[in-house]
């Protein structure tokens, strides 16, 4: 069976780094979550009050900026560094996430981290979530998997998530912050989200988080054999 690349792009808290999490540990793959690359950056420009509508400053700020991934085995995930810093926690804040798409739809933003994102999924046998990996990061890979679901029950899925981290957010500030996302991500001029032609969809309003794996494991299997 040869190695190949997953794509799995998709609206926000439609289920896509739990399920490429547990494709990448079900294949023995290296999962890489790019979502956490824009929180990184964004938690950097909020932190150095940088204005993200001058460009000169914008891209200073970029080459100071370092980002890494490193395993911790005794939680048994990896988990976003921010030079050097362990960043995971505060990624996932509401500070960060309102703040995101616009950092994210800076072409400046972009380039560099596709640049990285590239560099990481040039060995096959790499699970990547995001909005433009089958589109513009990954164009070659093997299976392209775009995924939807109502928007209820992504606010549902999302506020449980932020109340299993102690965070009780109000389901409809997260309904107006995922329809704003969904707006900016999808009318960006630089790498919006879109589905591919051959991406194959899935929409998982009703599925387990095992079906979606289930699914795509299918898919990906049937991609591996030699031919
Ligand atoms: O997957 P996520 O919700 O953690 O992503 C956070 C934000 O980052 C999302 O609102 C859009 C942006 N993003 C992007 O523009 N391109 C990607 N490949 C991944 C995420």
């Amino acid at each position: 069976m040869k190695k190949i690349n997953i794509a799995i792009d998709g609206y926000s808290a439609c289920g896509k780094s739990s399920t490429a999490k547990m494709i990448a540990n079900r294949l023995q793959y290296k999962y890489i979550d790019s979502g956490a690359m824009y929180r990184a950056v964004t938690l950097y420009f909020i932190d150095n009050y940088v204005d993200l509508t001058n460009e000169k400053k914008v891209d200073k700020a970029l080459k100071n900026i370092q980002i890494d991934f490193r395993f911790n085995s005794k939680k048994e995930k990896s988990e976003t560094y921010l030079n050097g810093l362990n960043v995971e926690e505060d990624i996932r804040t509401m500070r960060v996430t309102n703040m995101v798409s616009e950092v994210s739809a800076l072409p400046e933003v972009r380039k560099v981290l596709v640049d990285l994102q590239q560099k990481l999924g040039k060995k096959k046998g790499v699970v990547m979530d995001g909005r433009d990996i089958g589109s513009i990061v990954l164009p070659d890979a093997e299976l392209k998997v775009f995924m939807t679901a109502d928007m209820k029950v992504r606010a549902l899925r999302r506020q449980q998530e932020l109340l299993e981290k102690d965070q009780l957010v109000d389901l409809n500030d997260i309904i107006d912050n995922l329809a704003k996302r969904d707006r900016i991500d999808t009318t960006r001029k630089v790498g919006p989200l879109t589905k591919v032609d051959e991406a194959v969809e899935i929409d998982t309003t009703h599925m387990t988080l095992e079906e979606q794996v289930e699914e795509i494991l299918n898919e990906a299997t049937s991609r591996m054999v030699d031919n």
